[in-house]
């Protein structure tokens, strides 16, 4: 393990590579990724300088909702390999210096798994029933859903079975919700966490972290929106219940236990800072992530804002900040960017929110390069979603019957998902699938736009300017740095249309200056040597528009 991600506080500022297995590398050929795939791109991951990976859900899965509706916590899915090519991994990752995380789906689990099923095969009111949230329904004959809540995938968040009971599931009928104020669920899920630290996984990424606890009397929402207000005096009865934060603390205790340390990020949507903070609190979670930076639009003003209330909630609980620009369930950067920002509403991050509106991705890809520069350089860990190193957008024009995304169905055809941040990496430009399968292969399990060759990773590789080489010049500061990471950061004045920060060093060292141009014409620099630039500066050495620059003042 090398140097700074040695020690127990790695997590503090790692820059953490998120995989998202089955579209990352498919090295038996049948257009899926998997475990081998990763093995076989560890040399890029190396190069690219990321502290740890995080692997979206690798566990047997029907895949009803691509791998997040979980059927076995401690095995390995057989289209993604087996558990000793797992173990293999982790000793690879780690021999490269690079931590592993893994995801953990404590909210619900797939229908499948053995639990639901005796559950389903037990009567009602039986104990088994007991570790799922099953209700008679209303109506004279039980007809009716027990409330009114929805799925987030749209339609009822209810399904019936036979014997007339009804289910919960907040996500997909094939994802029912767990009953987390039953002992045996909360044994079963430490035990989950045991096994793959155990195995020298060195955290986890909490899906649904915020709706683990529900009010147990199972009010109706009569409308009731998700986030609250800043300044609500109510709980919503499914999402960041007060008593999710004994689940963590809990965890954090197990966490604890282990050396190296071992850290949680948590998957958190709450809206509210200080409710996202509360999270964070010493004997909680280590990390969560920062989704108000993820959805604020490339416009100065909010950005800043983002980025002051984000330091002031987390400097509040001693907890670092982490910044990140996209996920597996989100639109592309690039393809967000490339919209004019000003009309983006403020929960705006799937593509179905503004994919009318005129898109200009050079733009866009401009923008998100100076936006990576600033994340990067921001206090705290950030995150990077596979292929934002290459600069991929959104793949707009999947056609329907490819689409995979069970929102796609639930939601009646309205809605067409998550699909297009998705699609299968380029690593070749030429070769069938851009060499995410071996040539020959099964063709990648959602298709790829035609136009990806010049994205691909190998045409990117040692290409001066490339958004890959980009990526990794500023991953080599940030670890060169000192001042990078971990700590603080001063506002420099830089007028209305630029944000502009030192990351105080200690005394007598030169200060590191970051600055980003977000106004529409080129803005002039302080004096100091240029260590990195998302793009050229003019002639005269100044700053062009949607630009970032680290400094050496
Ligand atoms: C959040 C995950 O990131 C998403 O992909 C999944 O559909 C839901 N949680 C349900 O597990
Ligand atoms: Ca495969």
């Amino acid at each position: 393990m090398n140097g700074r991600n040695a020690g127990d506080d790695w997590w503090r500022h790692a820059v953490v590579y998120q995989i998202y297995p089955r579209s990352f590398a498919d090295a038996n050929g049948d257009g899926i990724g998997d475990i081998a795939g990763i093995r076989g791109k560890l040399p890029h991951l190396a190069a690219l300088g990321v502290d740890a990976i995080w692997i979206s859900p690798w566990y047997p899965s029907p895949m009803a909702d691509a791998g997040y509706d979980v059927s076995d916590y401690r095995d390995i899915e057989p289209l993604f390999g087996t558990l000793a090519e797992a173990d293999a991994l982790i000793a690879e990752a780690h021999a490269a210096g690079i931590k592993m995380i893994i995801d953990i789906v404590p909210n619900h689990t797939s229908d499948q798994h053995a639990l639901f099923q005796a559950a389903l095969a037990a009567a009602p009111g039986s104990p088994e029933r007991e570790l799922y949230v099953f209700r008679e329904g209303r109506g004279s004959d039980g007809e009716l859903p027990p409330n009114d809540w929805q799925s987030n995938f749209g339609g009822p968040a209810w399904t019936r079975v036979p014997d007339g009971q009804w289910y919960l599931h907040l996500f997909a009928p094939a994802q029912p919700d767990v009953n987390w104020r039953h002992p045996a669920i909360r044994v079963e899920f430490e035990q989950t966490l045991r096994f793959w630290f155990d195995r020298g996984i060195d955290g986890f990424r909490i899906d649904v972290a915020h709706g683990l606890e529900k009010n147990w009397e199972l009010p109706d929402l009569n409308g009731l929106a998700f986030p609250l207000a800043e300044d609500a005096e109510h709980e919503h009865p499914h999402w960041d219940q007060p008593a999710v934060h004994e689940i963590f603390r809990e965890w954090r205790a197990i966490a604890d236990e282990y050396s190296p340390a071992r850290a949680f990020c948590g998957e958190i949507w709450v809206g509210r800072p200080q409710r996202l903070a509360a999270y964070l609190r010493s004997d909680e979670l280590h990390t969560a992530f920062n989704f108000d930076f993820l959805m604020a639009p490339w416009l100065p003003g909010q950005l800043r804002s983002v980025i002051d209330a984000t330091i002031a909630s987390h400097a509040a609980v001693g907890a670092p900040p982490t910044w990140v620009l996209g996920n597996h369930d989100v639109c592309r950067p690039v393809s967000r960017y490339a919209r004019d920002q000003r009309l983006l509403k403020p929960m705006d991050r799937h593509l179905m929110d503004f994919q009318d509106l005129p898109a200009d991705f050079d733009l866009g890809r401009r923008r998100v390069r100076a936006a990576a520069l600033l994340m990067l350089a921001l206090p705290g860990g950030a995150y990077v979603y596979q292929g934002e190193e290459l600069g991929l957008p959104e793949a707009e024009h999947i056609p329907a019957e490819a689409l995979q995304d069970p929102t796609w169905v639930q939601s009646g055809g309205t809605d067409k998902g998550r699909d297009g941040c998705r699609v299968p990496l380029p690593w070749t430009s030429a070769g069938d699938s851009f060499g995410f399968s071996p040539d020959g292969a099964a063709a990648p399990w959602l298709p790829q736009p035609e136009d990806w060759a010049p994205l691909a990773a190998d045409a990117q590789d040692g290409v001066a300017g490339s958004t890959l080489e980009l990526y990794k010049a500023a991953l080599k500061l940030r670890r060169e740095l000192g001042e990078l990471g971990d700590g603080t950061l001063e506002w420099l004045d830089a007028g209305a249309d630029a944000l502009a920060f030192t990351r105080p060093a200690g005394a007598g060292s030169a200060g590191f200056q970051c600055w980003t141009n977000l106004g529409s014409g080129p803005l002039a620099l302080p004096a100091g040597e240029v260590l990195l630039a998302s793009g050229e500066l003019t002639e005269d050495g100044l700053l062009p528009s949607d630009t970032t620059v680290w400094l050496r003042g």
